[in-house]
């Protein structure tokens, strides 16, 4: 039976490439982290010494380097032109102006052509801000995933420490989390909102566990039908 394609979206830190991840894992369905993708373009635009409110030069880098992806443990790992970009894709400056990029309509435009193509298979969990508005309007299966700011920003804040990541207090992590929330939620093009028929799923109080096996739970549902 072909896979279906499983939208996962929400704001940042909510949980969704955690459980995407493993919830396709169960499903033998590929995993594609769109964040990432926002994220690599960053990246190298910040490398080229390009300033990212310069829609045009971002634009070019948008289209000029190949991002891909390869399994890996614990995370995916991710190559811009061959080079692996997997941690540094994460840095507090790629946070700082990640959010900046991708409300360029142009790179936008870019990157939504490729996650189409890497799902046009089926068998995919795809998670970002707009997979279920945009990129895959009819994705069988629609999670709107969130927490509050507060649980969120404490997630990210134990994940630092844990990967020795430099972060800055908790309270400044969580004020960076809301301003990136902010600027993709009033961003022009496709800003961050749950779709119609999407499922909203609060997880302040989950574990993961319990999410992943929420979304399962509807995956089967659909997948019965
Ligand atoms: O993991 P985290 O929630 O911190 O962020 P991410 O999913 O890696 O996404 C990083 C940024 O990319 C977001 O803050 C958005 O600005 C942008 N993004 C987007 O605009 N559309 C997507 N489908 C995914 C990410
Ligand atoms: O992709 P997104 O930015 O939405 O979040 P993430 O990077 O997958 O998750 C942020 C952190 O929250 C990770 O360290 C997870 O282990 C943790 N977490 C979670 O994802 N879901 C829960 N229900 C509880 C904790």
């Amino acid at each position: 039976m072909k896979g279906l394609q499983v939208a996962i979206d929400g704001p940042a830190s909510a949980g969704k490439s955690t459980v995407a991840k493993l919830v396709a894992k169960r499903f033998g369905y590929v995993y594609c982290d769109t964040g990432a993708m926002y994220r690599s373009v960053t990246l190298a635009a910040l490398q080229k010494g390009i300033n990212v409110e310069d829609q045009a030069a971002v634009t070019k880098v948008a289209q000029a380097i190949q991002i891909t992806f390869k399994p890996g443990e614990p995370e995916q790992r991710v190559f811009i032109d061959g080079q692996e970009v997997t941690e540094a894709i994460r840095s507090n400056e790629v946070n700082a102006n990640v959010s900046v990029v991708a409300a360029v309509p142009a790179v936008r435009k870019e990157m939504v052509a490729q996650q189409r193509k890497i799902a046009e298979a089926g068998g995919i969990v795809m998670d970002g801000r707009d997979v279920g508005t945009t990129v895959l309007p009819d994705a069988e299966v629609k999670i709107f995933l969130v927490a509050s700011a507060y649980e969120r920003a404490r997630r990210r804040f134990e994940e630092n420490k844990q990967k020795g990541i430099a972060t800055t207090t908790l309270a400044e992590l969580q004020a960076a989390i809301e301003r990136r929330d902010k600027l993709d939620s009033e961003r022009e093009v496709s800003p961050l909102t749950q779709a119609e028929d999407a499922i909203r799923l609060d997880s302040t109080h989950l574990s993961i566990e319990e999410v992943v096996d929420e979304i399962s739970a509807i995956i089967k549902k659909v997948e019965g039908n």
